[in-house]
């Protein structure tokens, strides 16, 4: 085991090749917690590679939510270098190729099955592997990284950013999302679980098909890393960035 990581806070974090993933590494360490910062690819992700060395953290691990040997793999090599996780952030995600525009009727089932494994078995299947790390620490907390297009409440509202048509498969799978972490927070009170929407952030993601977001990635990790130390929270709430609660 590395000695400094039985003092610091240990965090997982998925999807940290670019976009939010990237910018919650910094603001991880910045609030003293050490980082297993995990991607699919860390061979093609320079700019975490460097990030992680200018931070003197651990390398990116390879882990790809879909992918259940890099799961294992990922979890044995976070086992071996502390023997417990704080916090686990399930960060990774994908939207359709043509987001943010998705009507129902054409809407690719194949390519909503997809978002699926990602936005919602991926993140139930990871947060079951580190459970036994999760479990070996005092305060355990998971951050499933939401949106308010998840929300049922809102869904008939505008969103900021969002075109004509209703980006069915995206608005499912996190509504999926949502639910599936409820059921997670009541079979397992021992561990704090938080729905949090980053804002519309301006990533691969959020600026899809031309659009100005109105959140920094800097910004939107600063909110979430706030959000998983506030000792306040309730096991399953919805909330966003700056913690204001999302109606389901
Ligand atoms: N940006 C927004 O406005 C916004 C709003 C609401 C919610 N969100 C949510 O915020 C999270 C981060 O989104 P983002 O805006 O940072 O998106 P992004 O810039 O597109 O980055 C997505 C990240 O997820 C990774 N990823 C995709 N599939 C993966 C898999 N199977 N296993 C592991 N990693 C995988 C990507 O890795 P590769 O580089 O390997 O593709 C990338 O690191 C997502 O859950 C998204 O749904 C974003």
């Amino acid at each position: 085991m590395i000695p400094e990581m039985q003092s610091s806070r240990v965090a997982v974090v998925t999807g940290c090749s670019r976009g939010v993933g990237l910018a919650l590494v910094t603001e991880l360490v910045k609030n003293n917690y050490k980082v297993f910062a995990t991607c699919r690819s860390p061979s093609s992700a320079a700019q975490l590679a460097e990030v992680l060395s200018s931070l003197q953290q651990p390398p990116a691990t390879p882990l790809d939510v879909t992918d259940e040997a890099t799961i294992q793999q990922a979890y044995s090599t976070v086992r071996a270098a502390t023997g417990r996780v704080d916090l686990l952030i399930n960060n990774a995600g994908i939207a359709t190729r043509g987001h943010p525009v998705e009507p129902c009727l054409t809407a690719d089932v194949a390519e909503m099955n997809r978002l699926f494994a990602t936005n919602v078995s991926g993140v139930v299947r990871t947060t079951q592997v580190f459970l036994p790390l999760l479990r070996a620490s005092p305060r355990p907390r998971v951050i499933n990284i939401s949106s308010g297009l998840g929300s049922l409440a809102q869904c008939s509202k505008p969103s900021p950013g969002m075109r004509n048509g209703q980006v069915i498969s995206y608005r499912a799978s996190k509504a999926a999302l949502n639910m599936a972490t409820v059921v997670m927070c009541q079979e397992m009170p021992e561990v704090q679980f938080l729905l949090v929407h980053p804002g519309w952030v301006a990533t691969d993601m959020g600026s899809a098909g031309g659009r100005s977001p109105d959140v920094s990635p800097a910004e939107s990790a600063a909110g979430i890393v706030r959000v998983a130390g506030d000792d306040q929270r309730h096991s399953g709430e919805f909330i966003d960035w700056k913690g204001q609660t999302i109606p389901w």
